[in-house]
């Protein structure tokens, strides 16, 4: 079992949180800052046990000069400030001794935001390689390191597991409380249990379908991914997207797990994207028709399934949902879900995103704040920024 934070004494300690605020931004205004917001339990942990905080994050992917004049973390400070009600300190800087001496100056309780760890890419990926001397320098400026990352937890950087090989270590309440329901929940059951798995390509959910597909009862497939297992099952799915290369694969888990395997029996299908939109049988396709959305017969009919199931678990949008006329399938099962009661995990990226944008945010028994990271999670995988923290 992994340290907390609550297994420390933080009192005059220096406190180095390793948060996620790679949030997206448009028009130089946050779009969403639930990361942020997710991540106020520790920081205000820290603050009331009289720790002097110290955060890390990175935001966006840093390769030009250009995508470091575009991600600075300034606007989250200000985000950050408002939603803790104190003043942050915001040092521009990743390393070298304006950073040092703000850090000196820190009192119990203060807060202070370090500039974006991948500004550390532009010198050579230092950052993102984990580079020695970068995690060592970072360990420097605390005493004690909390990794609250959890949508970072799946990468191995310097700004985690570089920090948590030179410093005492534990996690935070927001990774502590994602290990809890995603991983337990996988772990242990309540059975009936049903996995629904949407999003574009089988390939990125092999691995999450050869770790579930023992463990649980049920997987429902929709999104673009099911008319890769329609096709392997001998469906003409017209133009609708296909992964050649995982045709064999679906084919043999369609041989292996006939019953548990459930896949649309009608779809919404257009020919010209988001004109002429119609709803078709499995076997009515035109050459050129192209499903983007799940039917309503499979919507009652997953709907059918999960109504006797106790644990869920989703990755991975239903349709193209960010287009209205295709939005019904995610919205049915998501508004289905939200009035069940049932024991329901949303993991992670497009699927949370759908969830929160369409007014789910507090239906569901966890909505993941990763998404690379709660993929590994479902894939059975260690992640390396949990695998470095500290035992008890
Ligand atoms: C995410 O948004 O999934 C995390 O912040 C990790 O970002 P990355 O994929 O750029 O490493």
């Amino acid at each position: 079992m992994k340290k907390s934070i609550k297994d420390f004494n933080l009192k005059n300690k220096r406190v180095i949180i390793r948060v996620d605020f790679n949030v997206p931004i448009k028009d130089e205004k946050i779009i969403d800052d639930n990361r942020i917001k997710m991540s106020l339990k520790t920081i205000n942990y820290a603050i009331e046990k009289g720790a002097k905080v110290i955060l890390l994050s990175h935001l966006g992917r840093i390769k030009t000069l250009e995508d470091k004049n575009q991600n600075s973390l300034k606007i989250v400070s200000n985000r950050l400030s408002e939603l803790l009600g104190k003043r942050v300190i915001f040092i521009d800087t990743t390393r070298g001794e304006k950073l040092d001496n703000a850090v000196k100056k820190l009192k119990n309780g203060d807060v202070l935001l370090i500039e974006n760890t991948r500004f550390e890419d532009l010198n050579g990926n230092l950052e993102s390689n984990n580079n020695d001397e970068l995690g060592k320098y970072w360990a420097s400026l605390g005493d004690i390191f909390i990794n609250d990352a959890f949508a970072t937890s799946h990468r191995s950087h310097a700004s985690n597991v570089g920090i948590a090989s030179n410093l005492e270590s534990g996690i935070g309440f927001l990774v502590e409380d994602e290990l809890e329901k995603i991983g337990k929940t996988i772990d242990n059951p309540k059975r009936p249990f049903a996995v629904i798995l949407g999003g574009a390509k089988v390939s990125d959910k092999i691995g999450v379908i050869k770790n579930l597909v023992k463990k649980a009862d049920f997987i429902l497939i929709g999104g673009g991914m099911a008319y890769t297992f329609l096709k392997a099952s001998g469906c003409n799915i017209g133009l609708s997207l296909i992964d050649e290369q995982s045709i064999d694969f679906c084919k043999q888990l369609l041989n292996g797990y006939k019953e548990k395997i459930i896949l649309p029996v009608d779809s919404i299908v257009s020919k010209v994207f988001n004109k002429d939109i119609t709803l078709k049988n499995n076997n009515e396709f035109d050459y050129n028709d192209m499903a983007l959305d799940i039917g309503n017969r499979t919507i009652n009919l997953f709907k059918d399934i999960l109504k006797n199931c106790n644990t869920i678990i989703w990755n991975g949008p239903l349709g193209y949902y960010e287009v209205e006329s295709y939005s019904n399938g995610t919205k049915e099962i998501l508004d289905f879900l939200s009035k069940s009661k049932k024991e329901v995990i949303i993991g992670g990226g497009d699927t949370s995103s759908a969830a929160i944008n369409f007014g789910y945010k507090n239906s569901f028994t966890h909505i993941s704040t990763g998404g690379g990271a709660s993929l590994e999670l479902l894939e059975g995988k260690i992640l390396p920024g949990i695998d470095a923290i500290d035992n008890k």
